[in-house]
């Protein structure tokens, strides 16, 4: 077996966790990142048919039978995964129509998968449904998003539009806009559920007055994507209180549309 620590996957996650810390998006244990791996990327790592422990999920999910999850622990803090990552990091296969998570390797002091592990799931699940080739869910605070969740309105279309006139190139990083969730009880299977939803239509859900779920095909795009969205949110919360003078125009963004080729939520540009 290879040393797992050298896996491509493992130190691109180690990066992220570290990387995301370091933008001031994940204090103390917020946040989480869960990363789907295929068999043979995990096999010259780890012998599958060695089950550490399992672990009951709480929801259902088939449709991730057998799937393998590199994801965050419960508690863990992202300033710690570079120096502890078999601590707060676990990979662990769904069994049992994703009713147990089979731990495979990390959470070495006994910890288990991060609390929000039904919206991560469910998001998979929705996700691979509207895009097979999605493999990240990642949540985080960043505090730009947080802070307009609490003076700007929550409707998606308005919260979407905002943020597309913030940076020219917001319309065509996530021409899906944002779906925006109000505040609900966190780390429960409805807010797991809602959150799923909200991923049918958008790679990005705000949680109001908590944080942000984006979704991906790899760890750079999804942090990229939260990254652009949290900027935008940042220019707002700078200009929100001054009178604007200039914006960016629905005009413009046809203009990106077009030469991007990309294509702005149906029924949010006039
Ligand atoms: P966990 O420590 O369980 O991952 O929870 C952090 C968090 O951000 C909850 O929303
Ligand atoms: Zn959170």
């Amino acid at each position: 077996m290879k040393d797992i620590l050298t896996a491509p996957f493992m130190t691109e996650m180690i990066r992220t966790a570290t990387n995301m810390y370091y933008h001031g998006w994940n204090e103390r244990n917020g946040g989480n990142i869960s990363l789907l791996l295929e068999e043979e990327q995990i096999q010259d790592y780890v012998n599958s048919n060695t089950v550490l422990c399992s672990i009951p999920t709480g929801f259902t999910a088939p449709e991730l039978e057998g799937k393998y999850f590199l994801v965050t622990g419960t508690g863990k803090y992202f300033k710690n995964v570079q120096y502890a990552p078999e601590v707060n990091l676990g990979l662990v296969r769904l069994t049992d129509g994703g009713g147990t998570a089979e731990l495979l390797w990390g959470f070495t002091d006994g910890g288990r998968f991060t609390s929000e592990f039904p919206a991560h799931m469910m998001s998979h699940v929705a996700r691979l449904k509207v895009d097979p080739e999605n493999r990240v869910v990642m949540h985080c605070h960043p505090a730009n998003l947080l802070a307009m969740t609490y003076v700007h309105t929550l409707d998606e279309r308005e919260f979407t539009r905002t943020l597309w006139q913030m940076c020219t190139e917001c319309i065509v990083v996530f021409p899906d806009g944002v779906n925006v969730l109000p505040w609900m009880l966190c780390g429960t299977n409805e807010i797991g559920e809602a959150t799923a939803e909200k991923m049918k239509t958008a790679r990005l859900v705000v949680w109001s007055l908590h944080g942000i779920y984006g979704a991906g095909k790899d760890l750079d795009e999804t942090f990229g994507l939260i990254e652009t969205a949290e900027k935008a949110a940042e220019i707002y919360m700078k200009i929100a209180h001054l009178p604007r003078v200039t914006t960016i125009t629905d005009d413009m963004m046809h203009q990106l549309e077009a030469r991007f080729g990309v294509k702005g939520r149906d029924g949010y540009l006039a």
